[in-house]
């Protein structure tokens, strides 16, 4: 069954606006899980905008289902991640100014930094999905680096309603489920566009944060999550 990883960054933000103590992300992530969650992603920025690092302690400690910790290859950041030790990590690139993730990572020009960091995550027992592009040639990359998945950006898809970028993702989405690896997804994923990629059958996991979250200013984070997977399971036939 298509798994629905939430992520739950803008609790953070919110907290980080007034530089105090709440609202928690591991009250968050608890409500989430209750909702239907099958995980909890967050993301460990080299600026600690939102998530730091007590809330991947405590989420560690406290999340039922799986914590995924998005990261790029900063050494402090990795130090810190293979002594924490969350189920998965997923390694995306970082631009300090960006406002979010702006794309999948360049897995031909950072091959061997991104297999190294792969090699000490793994022998820490913590399984790797890297962030990529809609770009059939990333799936073998990927397998070489030695990851166990591939999150495949749907941040274009989500941004422009280009349906040739849909066929890519399709694409890489075979590509890389006939390799072995699994195969997730996610960035800008809302109600409305959620279905069209639940409904590729090789993926099995989509983290969504922005749109869960903004919905549940209106609606309540436990609807806000049951919904969305609702909309998933509904567009998957499961
Ligand atoms: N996947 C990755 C790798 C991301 O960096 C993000 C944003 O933190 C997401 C998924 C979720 O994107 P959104 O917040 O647009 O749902």
């Amino acid at each position: 069954m298509i798994r629905l990883g939430v992520n739950i960054d803008h609790v953070a933000t919110i907290r980080e606006a007034r530089k105090v103590a709440y609202p928690e992300p591991v009250e968050a992530a608890l409500i989430a899980e209750s909702a239907g969650a099958d995980g909890i992603t967050v993301h460990l920025r080299v600026d600690r905008r939102h998530i730091k690092e007590r809330d991947v302690t405590l989420l560690k400690e406290v999340v039922k289902t799986h914590l995924n910790v998005e990261c790029s290859l900063d050494k402090g950041i990795q130090d810190f991640i293979n002594q924490v030790k969350p189920h998965w990590v997923c390694l995306v690139p970082e631009r300090p100014e960006e406002i979010t993730t702006e794309g999948g990572l360049d897995l031909k020009k950072f091959f061997s930094e991104v297999k190294s960091a792969i090699e000490r995550l793994k022998s820490n027992n913590i399984k790797v999905t890297i962030f990529v592009e809609p770009d059939v040639e990333m799936a073998s990359l990927a397998l070489d680096a030695g990851a166990d998945a591939i999150e495949i950006n749907t941040g274009k898809f989500a941004d422009t309603g280009d349906f040739e970028l849909l066929k890519d993702i399709e694409k890489l989405a075979r590509k890389a489920s006939s390799l072995g690896l699994e195969v997730h997804a996610g960035h800008g994923l809302h109600l409305r566009n959620v279905g069209y990629i639940a409904s590729i059958h090789e993926i099995v996991e989509l983290n969504i944060g922005h749109a869960i979250i903004s919905r549940a200013v209106m609606v309540g984070l436990f609807e806000a999550v049951r919904e969305m997977k609702e909309v998933m399971l509904l567009a998957r036939g499961e």
